[in-house]
């Protein structure tokens, strides 16, 4: 994978294999401590500092720029703690995990939504934009306010429901096994909520996280919710207020497709399964 690609397709975070750093002349870091490799296979200890332009979007000040100093391989969300750190202790932006897995860091980066925590910033790039989620109210700085992308999730009722006398199980390889296990995995980030142009515009569209979700549930045997689901889908800012350009599907840092679950809704909603 080239960097570029790297980049574009958020990546899992990588840390340096050697930890913690101190400051040596020159500006360089050697890192500590050496590995107990001999030989040629050592690897070289000795990492170059470099200075990355970040232009951050912020609440009442416009686009400020930082200078920062970092070492490879880094995330845009080692470049916003150290902007906190060093430069502006007021910057706000929110995070918690920092491995992808709780979706409290999405922002836009060179205007795609993206984990500030999983995108690297490659090493031929030397400035990056940061900019708050679109189409969500800005609290302050990068942190936007996500109610409006909850209340469209909850419209779905997100949570398992027992069907009543069901014990059937979901075969490994079925087709129902296919559909849930391919919309499971969302964390939640919003950056498909963000991207989506219908969603941006308001109008009660649930908006492509909550309609994979409700795929998820759907296509699940054992869900006893499924036909009140697919009215609710079928309804007012359902599965056809999507025009299917598929940006929700290019931005969602997990891999996941929710272009896809809304056609499969769509179809399950024509033949009237549940
Ligand atoms: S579907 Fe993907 S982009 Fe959308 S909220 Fe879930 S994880 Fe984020
Ligand atoms: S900090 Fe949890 S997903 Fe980035």
């Amino acid at each position: 994978m080239t960097t570029q690609e790297l980049y574009n397709v958020s990546c899992q975070v990588v840390r340096p294999a050697v930890d913690v750093a101190q400051p040596a002349a020159e500006g360089r870091l050697v890192g500590l401590p050496a590995p107990a490799i001999e030989g040629d296979d050592r690897p070289d200890l000795v990492q170059e500092r470099r200075t990355i332009r970040v232009l951050i979007t912020r609440s009442g000040l416009g686009r400020q720029e930082f200078a920062v100093q970092a070492t490879d391989p880094v995330t845009v969300l080692d470049l916003l703690r150290e902007i906190q750190r060093s430069h502006d202790a007021s910057l706000a932006f929110r995070y918690s995990c920092r491995v992808a897995m709780c979706g409290t860091c999405a922002v836009r980066v060179d205007g795609r939504s993206a984990l500030a925590c999983s995108t690297v910033v490659p090493p031929d790039c030397d400035t990056i934009e940061v900019a708050p989620l679109a189409g969500l109210p800005v609290v302050r700085d990068l942190i936007v306010d996500s109610r409006p992308f909850w209340e469209q999730w909850a419209r779905v009722t997100p949570w398992f429901v027992p069907a009543e006398g069901v014990e059937e199980r979901i075969t490994a390889g079925s087709a129902e096994e296919e559909l849930v296990e391919g919309a499971l995995g969302c964390i939640s980030c919003g950056a498909c909520y963000s991207t989506c142009e219908i969603a941006q515009h308001g109008n009660d569209y649930l908006g492509p996280a909550a309609l994979n979700r409700a795929l998820a549930l759907v296509a699940d045997p054992r869900d006893g919710a499924g036909e009140e689901r697919l009215r609710i889908v079928g309804g007012r800012g359902g599965v056809d207020r999507c025009h299917y350009v598929q940006a929700c599907t290019s931005a969602c840092p997990v891999g996941l497709d929710p272009a896809r679950s809304i056609v499969q809704l769509r179809r399950m909603r024509l033949r009237g399964h549940a």
